[in-house]
């Protein structure tokens, strides 16, 4: 966020303030699709704040600092809130936590909290109020700005996980908050439909929650898989509660869904002890969860500390690190990828991002950057989820200046000057140049890789020269480098070539299965290749493969059939193996199948990171014992081992209800079935 310019007075200030914040209220609350990150907000929020508590005579009663978001808009009947549906106080780091601990026990003039603390997940999906009269569903309504939301009964009455009828006893009235979510595995799968029929995708599921919740259509809405959870009674009669606790589990017995599960009474350390574990299982969990809300327990110590304007004194949400900011994009430039694939990547104003200075974020394809209506010089909003490279999620329309300039998808590669191809069913735009210097320098980092031929000592940065040099011009090349063709490169002693001629010459019998994840042809990975080198065996049995065969073998799925088919009957896949082959290379037989052991019929999938074992090893013990190894996870799964760091295949598998090893879990089942080897020690 920029600094006020000195020339801007407090006065003007405050209106800029003032209309960014409702701009940005009817953005997030209205349209359910915001432009800047939450922290953004909030600091725009404290300025303005801080700026009316310094200059009393500029308050005024329709600041956003006085009411709670922005107006409903038409379409649905309003619903009012009375009492006003209440926001929370955010916190960033620990510190904050504790300060507003202390601030609890200074507004009760107390040393100690005489009440255990909740801490539960902050779902980020919509906020939802639902009444029920005499135990059935009246009326469910957005949360709105807080006084008046929408009446989106219609709609919600189809979400499966909501109770039209509450267990009896039922209160005689009760009104209810939640949050509507979509779960990410449903959210990846509708936005996949949605762009296959050419319609509009969300950036996150609390977008494609809010745009279901207000469809207009029912029916529609009722075929989107929405869950919702409760985390606060509004108000009950005919039912006295004293805890916050207690009313979950009374919720919980009424049939409504509750995180109880998932969240922990306890004392304030243990209450962030919490905290760092769900901040840990952020990526494992089903659901988008952007933080913990701190609750406490005791009933009668939250009235006491009653609320402020927008948010009870008795809660707050103790934030995740944000995955998304916003910054600017500096330029536009083109990367050309492994099989030529033209990838824009936006070069981005530095800015920090869950512990990391992020600089460059992808734009995908020329797709996404018409979809997105992306210039150079725009400010964006960038996400980073997990592991994965940021992305650009939304451009800030209200902060263009006019000097934006608009990106065009160069007709030539960027870097052999070719002029580029592409398919119609294929959103990818492809330098077709088989020798192009970019495709080639990836292709031999990826060939040379560690998981593939794994040729120690040869580096990017030697890779670029020797391309550029024109010494290598496919992986073949490798093999017919001489130390006299290396030594009058840059930081290459006579030692270290002769390390790495050695190294390139023991790669020749690497493992078949290496030697076909290396060739980097597209949808074979290791886990394919595998399973296709215990099929065919040898070098000459992939040069016959055909495609028939192919997809008859286990964990090899059409595309990569077909993939491989194409790629062994191509012109440029033929020379690339006769050239290899020519210079020598004889890959290694994989072991001969075990007929029989006691994981016979049985197959696993591994995921994530195992601590001290890599996954050939964890495979090869796997097949000894007459296991197989698949690449994807199906019905027909039998056990998913998740090391560190597990993502998408762990949702998947426990949303199929498939067994699920930790790595200790795993090597108990190794144990306990012990392969030919371990019987004869
Ligand atoms: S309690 C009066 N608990 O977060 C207190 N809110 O940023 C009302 N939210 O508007 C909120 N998970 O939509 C509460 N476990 C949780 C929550 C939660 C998500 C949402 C809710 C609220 C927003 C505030």
């Amino acid at each position: 966020m920029k600094k006020p310019a000195p020339q801007v007075t407090p006065e003007a200030r405050v209106e800029q303030l003032r209309e960014q914040i409702r701009h940005h209220d009817q953005r997030y609350y209205v349209l359910h699709d915001p432009e800047i990150a939450d922290r953004e907000y909030d600091r725009l929020f404290q300025e303005l704040r801080d700026l009316e508590a310094q200059h009393p005579e500029l308050r005024s009663p329709d600041s956003p600092t006085q009411k709670v978001g922005a107006d409903p808009v038409e379409g649905f009947a309003e619903a009012r809130h009375d009492p006003p549906l209440l926001s929370l106080e955010n916190g960033y780091d620990e510190q904050e936590i504790r300060d507003w601990y202390q601030r609890l026990l200074s507004h009760l003039k107390l040393e100690e909290l005489p009440s255990p603390l909740v801490a539960e997940p902050k779902l980020d999906g919509i906020s939802l109020k639902v009444c029920y009269e005499d135990g059935a569903f009246a009326i469910g309504a957005t949360r709105g700005n807080g006084e008046a939301g929408e009446d989106v009964s219609a709609n919600v009455r189809t979400i499966r996980s909501l109770p039209l009828r509450l267990q009896s006893p039922a209160p005689t009235h009760l009104d209810v908050r939640g949050e509507v979510i979509l779960g990410l595995r449903e959210f990846e799968e509708l936005n996949q439909h949605l762009k296959e029929r050419g319609e509009k995708v969300y950036a996150n599921p609390r977008n494609l929650a809010g745009g279901t919740l207000r469809q207009l259509d029912p029916k529609l809405t009722a075929s989107r898989k929405l869950d919702v959870f409760f985390y606060v009674i509004g108000r009950v009669d005919g039912k006295e509660l004293s805890s916050h606790w207690d009313a979950l589990e009374w919720l919980e017995a009424r049939g409504l869904p509750t995180l109880r599960q998932h969240s922990c009474r306890g004392t304030l350390d243990e209450i962030l002890a919490h905290y760092r574990k769900l901040l840990d299982g952020r990526d494992q969990f089903p659901l988008e969860m952007d933080g913990v809300v701190l609750k406490v327990d005791d009933f009668e110590l939250q009235k006491a500390l009653g609320v402020r304007s927008r948010s009870p004194r008795w809660a707050i949400a103790y934030k995740f690190p944000a995955r998304q900011a916003t910054t600017r994009i500096e330029e536009i430039f083109v990367q050309v990828g492994r099989n030529g694939t033209l990838t824009p990547v936006a070069r981005l104003e530095a800015v920090p991002l869950s512990g990391v200075t992020i600089t460059s974020a992808t734009l995908h394809n020329k797709d996404e950057i018409e979809r997105l209506g992306v210039r150079i010089g725009d400010a964006v909003l960038i996400e980073r989820a997990g592991d994965v490279i940021p992305k650009v999620i939304q451009v800030i329309e209200s902060r263009r200046t006019g000097r934006e300039r608009p990106f065009h998808f160069p007709a030539a590669c960027p870097v052999c000057e070719t002029e580029v191809a592409s398919t119609e069913d294929e959103v990818a735009i492809r330098c077709p140049n088989l020798r192009c210097p970019a495709r080639v320098k990836k292709q031999i980092e990826h060939f040379v890789g560690r998981n593939a031929m794994d040729i120690e000592g040869l580096g990017d940065k030697l890779i670029e020269q020797l391309v550029d040099t024109e010494r290598v011009r496919s992986a073949a090349d490798l093999y017919t480098l001489t130390e006299d063709s290396l030594v009058d490169l840059e930081r290459m002693a006579k030692k270290s070539a002769q390390n790495l001629l050695k190294q390139i010459e023991s790669s020749k019998t690497r493992p078949l299965a290496r030697f076909l994840f290396a060739l980097g042809i597209p949808f074979i990975g290791e886990t394919v290749a595998e399973a296709i080198a215990e099929h065919v065996r040898n070098l000459a049995g992939l040069k016959a493969v055909d495609r028939d065969d192919l997809v008859e073998i286990h964990g090899v799925g059409p595309k990569a059939a077909e993939s491989l088919h194409d790629f062994v009957a191509s012109d440029g896949g033929q020379t690339l193996v006769q050239e290899l082959e020519a210079a020598g290379i004889r890959p290694a037989e994989p072991a001969a199948p075990v007929e029989s052991g006691p994981l016979t019929g049985k197959s696993f999938l591994f995921t994530g990171t195992l601590a001290g074992m890599t996954r050939d090893e964890a495979g090869s013990e796997v097949k000894a014992r007459g296991g197989r190894v698949v690449s994807g996870v199906s019905k027909k799964l039998d056990y998913l081992v998740a090391g560190e760091r597990a993502g998408s295949k762990l949702k998947k598998a426990q949303a199929l209800e498939i067994a699920v090893l930790d790595l200790e879990a795993f090597q108990r089942l190794l144990t306990e079935n012990p392969g030919p080897d371990s019987s004869d020690p």
